[in-house]
């Protein structure tokens, strides 16, 4: 299994980059470079900001692909202490700051009922729809975020869904 504390031990540590002010205002927006299909951000009933189909979207379709700066676990330690997470873990030492450069993906907002899952290709995180979605329907994405990664916390969950496990963190 790999040591993560080791690896924020060994990560090459880059001067640290300027990260937008947490409180300059925020206008979520979609590249359209980064997907072939129509989706709007607005706001979400579940956390502020989420991304919504503005068509249909077919079963086992590349959505949209989360871009970003990418870190390793040193920087994203520092990072971390921003209110709102948008670092994606593609591999052990390697996440990608979506808060920088992002796609408009990192807007999507977790659920425990997912309509889209993680697929890595090369590197690349796509998200890819687990059925056909509807119109004006959230994108949500099962975070599973890993207690191991940056010693997540157990964060809350308030997606709603029948199935809740109460937390946005992994089983
Ligand atoms: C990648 S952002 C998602 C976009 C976010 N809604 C926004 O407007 O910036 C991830 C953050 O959104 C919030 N979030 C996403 N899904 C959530 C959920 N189901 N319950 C509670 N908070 C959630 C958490 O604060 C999390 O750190
Ligand atoms: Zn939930």
């Amino acid at each position: 299994m790999t040591n993560v504390r080791q690896e924020l031990v060994d990560a090459t540590a880059a001067a640290p980059a300027q990260l937008p002010s947490e409180n300059a205002p925020v206008k979520p927006r979609i590249d359209s470079a980064a997907t072939r299909f129509h989706l709007e951000a607005r706001p979400s009933p579940i956390h502020r900001f989420g991304v919504f189909a503005g068509q249909v979207i077919p079963a086992n379709a590349r959505v949209i692909e989360y871009t970003g700066e990418r870190i390793g676990y040193r920087e994203a330690e520092r990072r971390r202490e921003r209110p709102f997470l948008y670092l994606f873990w593609v591999a052990p030492g390697r996440l990608v700051d979506g808060a920088i450069g992002g796609s408009g993906a990192e807007f999507i907002n977790h659920s425990c009922a997912a309509n889209v899952v993680v697929d890595i290709a090369e590197g690349r995180v796509f998200f890819v729809s687990l059925r056909e979605i509807a119109i004006g329907e959230e994108l949500l994405l099962d975070y599973r975020v890993r207690a191991d990664d940056i010693d997540a916390p157990l964060m809350p969950c308030r997606c709603g869904a029948a199935s809740c496990r109460g937390f946005l963190n992994a089983p």
